[in-house]
């Protein structure tokens, strides 16, 4: 698919995930899915949503939530906001002052507190202030020739239901496409998204639409394209715990182009390809940390031979070795506890980068750990360990400790993880909010402060 002018040769994308995607998981994400295939872009990686209205007032906090992946070709932000002289104000400095190469527009938060203002999910029933967000955003990104996309769901709830007219405008808008969380705003995270939706989506406009809700395995994404026809698969919750699904899933998607070994070998930052990492045996980070001030070496784990990062395979005649998914080996690339352990070594030297502190980097990274090694038989004592762990050092000792040679718990494959939560009875909006299509007296003021996520 195309993003603007930009040629997505592998159109997949991390979604946006408040508290998640900063610089260090993007590129976590991007070294996957660079090792899964030799095209650059391997998809786009966007931040956590940023509000619209903090960059044009210049909160520190907000740029540097904002910070890039310095070495990804796309640089992709999610913006957030309600008034459109606001939005357009934030692309022009993003785009102008700091290089930002594609802008995602959010429109599915379900969080009341955003809900209830007229905000997030229940923003694109108003039309005429949709209609304005998304004008103003196009003509502010023109200039740079930045790509804008939206990200927005089905509807409120089954009565009420936005995509379409949501579709229409931002085509009409030239927005460069769409990505369709198949779920009511009332629906929030819970139930299965309804992919049938992308499908209607797809048939309903001609920009590309971007599928997204409940891939959890690569395979899910392959299927997703396969049955709904959209141009592209946005995924969120499945890669947690689990990068290597993007490894997997540009692996797939350039079957065909793929050959091992590869130039991606070469390309800055990214990990050893399949092949020669099995040939040298060596988990290799080509941009070590080691030569950092104040960054303890990485000891322990390094040293230990578990960091040969299995990559897929094209055998002859195109058959992908990519897991069980697809239909390869009997265990695929599944990766064992120590190649796990591998990753969250690669994750903590890039949080360690990106905060510019072990502290900070570490309270980070235990977030992932349940993620991580969510059904390996660790035993309580070394989950708590790694759930309270401050330091490299640390981190090192505790991961020389697991079962490196443990195989992937397969029972895990397919089940979601992050969050679920339960449908709302009731969306909170503003009092007679859904009477009318257009904005009239309704205030926007405040909708869009101290929001996060989508
Ligand atoms: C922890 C978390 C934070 C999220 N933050 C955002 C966000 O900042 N912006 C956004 O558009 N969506 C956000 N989402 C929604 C995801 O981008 C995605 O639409 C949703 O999780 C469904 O896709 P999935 O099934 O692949 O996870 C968030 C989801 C989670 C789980």
């Amino acid at each position: 698919m195309n993003l603007g002018e930009t040629s997505l040769p592998i159109p997949i994308f991390l979604a946006p995930m408040a508290g998640v995607t900063n610089a260090a998981y993007r590129r976590l994400c991007r070294e996957q899915a660079e090792l899964g295939c030799e095209q650059r872009p391997a998809g786009v990686f966007t931040c956590e949503m940023i509000t619209a209205r903090g960059i044009t007032e210049r909160i520190d906090k907000t740029f540097a939530m904002m910070a890039p992946d310095v070495e990804d070709p796309i640089y992709s932000v999610q913006l957030y906001g309600t008034d459109p002289l606001v939005v357009g104000k934030a692309i022009s400095i993003a785009c102008g002052e700091y290089g930002v190469s594609h802008i995602d527009l959010n429109f599915g938060c379900p969080v009341p507190k955003v809900t209830r203002r007229g905000g997030g999910g229940v923003l694109p029933w108003k039309l005429d202030r949709f209609a304005a967000i998304l004008h103003a955003a196009v003509r502010a990104a023109e200039p740079f020739r930045v790509p804008v996309t939206i990200k927005t769901r089905i509807g409120i709830d089954n009565e009420h239901l936005t995509m379409f007219d949501a579709g229409r405008i931002a085509e009409q808008a030239g927005i460069a496409g769409i990505t369709l969380h198949a779920r009511t705003v009332d629906q929030a995270y819970s139930g299965k998204a309804r992919w049938e939706a992308i499908a209607e989506l797809v048939q309903d406009v001609s920009i590309p639409v971007i599928g997204n809700g409940d891939i959890w395995e690569a395979s899910d994404a392959v299927r997703m394209m396969a049955e709904t026809g959209c141009a592209g698969v946005s995924i969120g919750r499945g890669v947690l715990g689990r990068p290597w699904l993007f490894r997997d899933l540009a692996s797939a998607l350039s079957a065909g182009s793929y050959a091992l070994p590869g130039s991606i070998d070469r390309l800055p930052g990214v990990l050893h390809s399949a092949s020669s990492a099995q040939d040298d045996g060596v988990d290799s980070f080509p941009e070590s940390i080691d030569r950092l001030p104040g960054v303890s070496p990485p000891h322990k784990v390094s040293s230990l031979r578990c960091g040969t990062l299995r990559g897929p395979r094209v055998l002859p005649g195109g058959r992908m070795t990519t897991g069980v998914e697809f239909g390869g080996e009997p265990r695929g690339n599944l990766p064992s506890c120590g190649e796990v352990a591998v990753m969250v070594r690669r994750h903590a030297e890039l949080l360690v980068i990106h905060f510019g502190d072990e502290r900070h980097a570490m309270a980070d990274l235990r977030k992932h750990m349940a993620w991580y090694f969510k059904g390996f038989s660790l035993g309580g004592e070394l989950r708590y360990a790694l759930g309270l762990v401050s330091s490299l050092a640390e981190l090192d000792d505790i991961l020389a400790r697991l079962d490196l040679d443990e195989e992937f718990p397969e029972k895990e494959l397919h089940s979601p993880r992050g969050r679920q939560g339960s449908p709302r009875t009731k969306v909170a909006m503003p009092y007679n909010w859904l009477t009318s299509r257009t904005l009239d007296n309704f205030d926007l003021t405040g909708a869009d402060l101290d929001t996060s996520g989508g």
